[in-house]
C-alpha cells in the first residue's frame, strides 16, 4: 500500500472536504439485491483484507493502536480503497484525541510477575512491603495506616479500578496492585480519565489470592513495582465513505472501528467488522441504490467510543443531518474463534434494553437471516459498549452482530454453535495472539453476507424502520462504557437481575463525592 507523506495527505483531506457531499450517481448499474450482493462475498477478500491488516501491524511493532504508525496506515488503506472506486465520497474526519499507553513490572520477592497497565494509570515506582486492604477498597477507611509508604493489595469488585487506586493514594500508598475478581486471564482495565492515582497494576485472581494468603499467613511480601505511563494528545482519523448515488435524505449507516489496543494487532477486534463492512463497500460498487449508505470506520473506539463519538457530535443537527440517518448498523467482532451468532437485542426481548423504534426491526431482519441459512443465532445486550452508543443517544434505529469477547461459552451455546464450552468465545480479547489466526472463517463469511443481506435491504427499502422524529431518546438504561470496569467482565450477560443488582452497588456501594465514571 502507498505510503501517503503528510503533504499528500493534508491534499487529499482538503480535496475530499471540499467536493464533500458530492454525488455522481454512477449509471446503468443494476439494482442492489440481497442474493447478488452476497453473491460477490468471498472468503478470498476477506482473507487479502485480514492479511494487510496483520502486515500493516507486523511492519508496526504488533498493534494498531490509535494514533500509532499502524493505526494511520490502516486508515490510509481504508480511505485509498474507498477513493480508488469512484463510487462514495470518502472524507478523513481528523481530530485529536488522549491516548493513554506504557508499561508496568512486577516483582515479587525478586520473582518477575505478570503484570497490567491500566489506561489512564499514574506513573511511578515502588519497593516496597504487600499491605492487604480490607472489604474492596471502596473508602478510605479500608486502607489500615500501614499502607502507607507500602503497596496495597485490593480486590476488583463494585467499585471502579480508579476509586481504588484513588483511595490508595490517598491513603499513601506508593503502589497499588488490583487483582481479578473472576479467574481468566489477566485483564486490562481502566480508569476512564487521568486522576491522581497510587501507580496501580493488574494481576490475576489466581496470583491476587496467593499473594492475599501469604500475607494471610504471617509471611511477608516484598513488591518492586514500575509503571511508566504514557498520556499524550494524538491527531487521529475517522474514515467515512458515502455512496454518491441514493437518497441523501434517507441514509442507511453502518460502521466498524479501526483501532486496536496496544496489547496486540486487533484483527478479530476489530479488524473482522472493518474488512467485513469493506468488503461489503467493495460488492456495492457494482449496484445502484435506492438509498444512500454510508459508512462509517471508527477510530478510538477502544478508549471509549471517541471516533463515533466525535462523528456523531460533528453533524450539524440544525440543519437536520443526523435524522437523516434512518438507521445504523455496528459491527465490532464478528469472526471469534469459538463464536455464536449473536444479535444486539434491538426489542428488549433477552435483556429489557430496548433500542429506538426500528431496531426491533433490525434485529428481526437479522434473525430472519440466520433462520434463512440454517443457524442458530442468540441475543446479546444492547447497552451502548460499542461504536452505536452515540447513535442509540441520538434515537437513531441501530443494531448489529457479535460473535463473542472475554466471556465463557455455555454447554448450551455449544450446542446451539459448536466449539467449546467453558472457554471464552475469544481467548485472545486484548491479546497479541488476536492475530489472522485467531480468525472463525466459517463465521467470518456467513457474518459478513449477513450485512450485505441488511445493507440490500435497507439500501433499497426503509419502510420497516420508522423516521426519526426526535433525537431524544426513550429513558433506558444505560452503560457509559464497553471497557472492562469495575465489576466484571463485559457483554453477553445473560442474567438480568445480576446486572441490575451490579448497576445498582455501583451507586450504593461507593463512597460520594468520588464520582469517578465506570
Ligand atoms: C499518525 O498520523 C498523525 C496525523 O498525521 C501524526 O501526527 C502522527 O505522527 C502519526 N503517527 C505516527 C506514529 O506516524
Ligand atoms: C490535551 O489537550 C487538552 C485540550 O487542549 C489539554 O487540556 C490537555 O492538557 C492535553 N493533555 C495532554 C496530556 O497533553
Ligand atoms: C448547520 O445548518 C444550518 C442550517 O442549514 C446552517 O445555517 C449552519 O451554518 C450549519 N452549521 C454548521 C456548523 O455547519
Ligand atoms: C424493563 O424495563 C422497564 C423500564 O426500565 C421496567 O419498567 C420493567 O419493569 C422492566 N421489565 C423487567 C421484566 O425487568
Ligand atoms: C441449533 O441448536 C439446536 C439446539 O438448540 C441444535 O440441536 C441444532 O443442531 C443447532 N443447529 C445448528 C445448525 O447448529
Ligand atoms: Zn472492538
Amino acid at each position: 500500500m502507498r505510503n501517503l507523506t503528510l503533504a499528500t495527505l493534508t491534499a487529499l483531506v482538503a480535496r475530499c472536504a471540499a467536493t464533500w457531499p458530492h454525488p455522481h450517481p454512477p449509471k446503468d448499474l443494476p439494482p442492489v439485491t440481497s442474493e447478488a450482493l452476497q453473491a460477490l462475498i468471498s472468503l478470498d477478500q476477506l482473507e487479502s483484507g485480514a492479511q494487510q491488516l496483520q502486515s500493516i501491524a507486523d511492519a508496526a511493532g504488533g498493534n494498531r493502536v490509535f494514533g500509532s504508525k499502524g493505526h494511520n496506515d490502516t486508515v490510509y488503506f481504508l480511505y485509498d480503497t474507498l477513493l480508488a472506486t469512484g463510487y462514495y465520497d470518502v472524507e478523513l474526519q481528523e481530530f485529536i484525541e488522549l491516548f493513554s499507553g506504557g508499561t508496568a513490572s512486577l516483582s515479587i520477592n525478586g520473582e518477575v510477575q505478570d503484570a497490567n497497565i491500566f489506561t489512564y494509570d499514574s506513573s511511578g515506582s515502588a519497593s516496597a512491603s504487600l499491605v492487604a486492604v480490607d472489604n474492596l477498597g471502596y473508602e478510605v477507611a479500608d486502607y489500615s495506616t500501614e499502607v502507607s509508604g507500602n503497596v496495597a493489595l485490593i480486590s476488583r469488585g463494585e467499585c471502579p479500578f480508579a476509586l481504588k487506586a484513588a483511595n490508595a493514594a490517598t491513603a499513601g500508598a506508593a503502589g497499588a496492585i488490583i487483582y481479578n475478581n473472576v479467574p481468566g486471564p489477566n485483564i486490562a482495565g481502566t480508569f476512564t480519565e487521568p486522576g491522581d492515582y497510587a501507580p496501580a497494576v493488574s494481576v490475576t485472581q489466581e496470583d491476587g489470592e496467593a499473594l492475599l494468603a501469604q500475607l494471610e499467613a504471617g509471611t511477608p511480601v516484598t513488591v518492586e513495582l514500575e509503571v511508566n505511563a504514557v498520556l499524550e494528545n494524538r491527531t487521529t482519523f475517522n474514515v467515512i465513505a458515502e455512496t454518491k448515488g441514493g437518497d441523501h435524505e434517507n441514509v442507511i449507516a453502518l460502521g466498524a472501528h479501526t483501532d486496536s489496543v496496544e496489547k496486540g494487532p486487533g484483527i478479530n477486534d476489530d479488524g473482522s467488522g472493518t474488512i467485513g463492512i469493506l468488503t461489503v463497500a467493495l460488492a456495492l460498487t457494482k449496484f445502484a441504490v435506492t438509498n444512500a449508505v454510508r459508512f462509517g470506520f471508527w477510530t478510538a473506539e477502544e478508549f471509549g467510543l471517541k471516533g463515533s463519538e466525535h462523528y456523531v457530535s460533528t453533524i450539524n443537527q440544525t440543519a437536520g443531518e443526523i435524522t437523516k440517518i434512518r438507521a445504523y448498523l455496528n459491527f465490532d467482532m464478528i469472526a471469534s474463534p469459538n463464536y455464536a451468532y449473536f444479535i444486539y437485542d434491538g426489542d428488549g426481548s433477552s435483556f429489557n434494553l430496548t433500542g429506538p423504534p426500528g431496531s426491533d426491526a433490525i434485529e428481526a431482519d437479522f434473525q430472519a437471516f440466520y433462520v434463512s441459512v440454517g443457524e442458530n443465532y442468540s441475543a446479546t445486550a444492547f447497552d451502548g459498549r460499542s461504536d452505536y452508543g452515540p447513535f442509540l443517544e441520538n434515537n437513531i434505529p441501530s443494531g448489529g452482530l457479535f460473535t463473542g469477547a472475554e466471556d465463557i461459552k455455555t454447554a448450551e451455546e455449544v450446542e446451539q454453535f459448536g466449539g467449546t464450552a467453558d472457554e471464552p468465545y475469544d481467548s485472545n480479547y486484548h491479546q497479541a495472539g488476536d492475530t489472522i489466526a485467531n480468525l472463525a472463517w466459517d463465521a467470518f463469511l456467513l457474518n459478513t453476507k449477513a450485512i450485505a443481506n441488511s445493507i440490500a435491504l435497507y439500501a433499497t427499502d426503509l419502510s420497516k424502520i420508522p423516521p426519526v422524529t426526535s433525537t431524544t431518546p426513550a429513558k433506558r438504561a444505560w452503560y457509559p462504557s464497553r471497557e472492562l470496569t469495575a465489576s466484571g467482565p463485559r457483554k453477553a450477560r445473560t442474567a438480568l437481575a445480576e446486572k441490575r443488582s451490579v448497576s445498582r452497588k455501583r451507586h450504593t456501594g461507593c463512597k460520594k463525592g468520588h464520582a469517578v465514571a465506570i
